[in-house]
């Protein structure tokens, strides 16, 4: 896919004239001891290697489906997490709210204060390719966004945020195993869910696309530069091409399969010595 600047709109020139003062470097801020700001883990309980997800009940259920031994860490906003174990394995999951500022936050503080060093997204995209169906899983390679958060983050936009090539392997590998398809190709992640922009998805820049969400982009792009792995699998949820939309019980159970491919991105991490 060819990569130019323009297709991240305003980050070059933003990226040039705002430069931020250690953003990604530390937490700010945080008073008393405590570890971070919006989550209330005590050290430790947190582990290296973290599924996010948008909506924080689902981080919940997908805890209680798939999780041994596992207990909430953080209630802060009601932005729940939650650390167990998966097939012997510690993991954590953390509900980050929609969109890139608020993933931003989260995963910032996961990495910087907690240290973890690998945070797989789990979450549901609308789908900008006919032949994508409801319930298929995405795993984005790479993200175009129109985020000026993003445009402010990256210091040199010369190339899209892409996921962590072995990741994606083990993502490919760990869907063969489990009987799932999985479509491989690039995502956008917009700022607006609504807009008046009848357009937006249809320039030449999106050819290829495989689908929307609202937080890739800033997931990858903050994984490159800080140095920890990213991945984000998506749910298709709703087909912007054909109108087409799962309902809420289609959803559970074609989200509860992404999940358990995460989970089992997550033991080849350990087991591939990457944690
Ligand atoms: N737009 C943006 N994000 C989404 C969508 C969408 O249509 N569906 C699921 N996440």
């Amino acid at each position: 896919m060819k990569e130019t600047l323009s297709r991240f709109l305003l980050a070059e020139a933003v990226g040039r004239s705002i430069r931020g003062r250690g953003l990604g470097v530390r937490i700010q801020g945080v008073k008393g001891g405590k570890v971070s700001l919006h989550l209330g883990a005590k050290p430790g309980e947190v582990a290296p290697t973290v599924l996010i997800t948008g909506d924080p009940l689902r981080a919940k259920h997908f805890a209680e489906t798939f999780l041994e031994n596992s207990f909430c860490y953080n209630q802060i906003r009601g932005m729940l997490g939650f650390t167990g174990t998966y097939r012997g394995k510690r993991v954590s999951i953390q509900g980050t709210g929609i969109g890139i500022p608020s993933t931003a936050l989260y995963v910032h503080e996961l990495t910087h204060g907690y240290r973890a060093n690998c945070i797989i997204r789990i979450g549901t995209c609308g789908a900008l390719q006919k032949d994508l169906q409801l319930g298929d899983i995405v795993a984005a390679t790479e993200a175009l966004t129109d985020s000026a958060a993003v445009a402010k983050f990256i210091r040199q936009p010369h190339s899209l945020p892409k996921a962590n090539a072995q990741l994606l392997s083990f993502a490919e590998s760990s869907a063969k195993e489990l009987g799932l398809s999985l479509k491989k190709g690039p995502l956008y992640s917009t700022d607006l869910f609504y807009s008046e922009d009848n357009s937006r998805y249809g320039q030449s820049s999106m050819q290829g696309v495989l689908g929307v969400d609202m937080e890739t982009s800033m997931l990858y792009a903050m994984g490159t530069r800080n140095n920890f792995k990213a991945l984000s699998l998506l749910t298709v949820s709703d087909n912007l091409l054909t109108g087409q939309e799962s309902t809420p019980v289609e959803r559970e159970k074609q989200t509860n399969d992404m999940a358990r491919l995460a989970l089992e991105v997550v033991v080849k991490v350990y087991e591939g010595g990457g944690l």
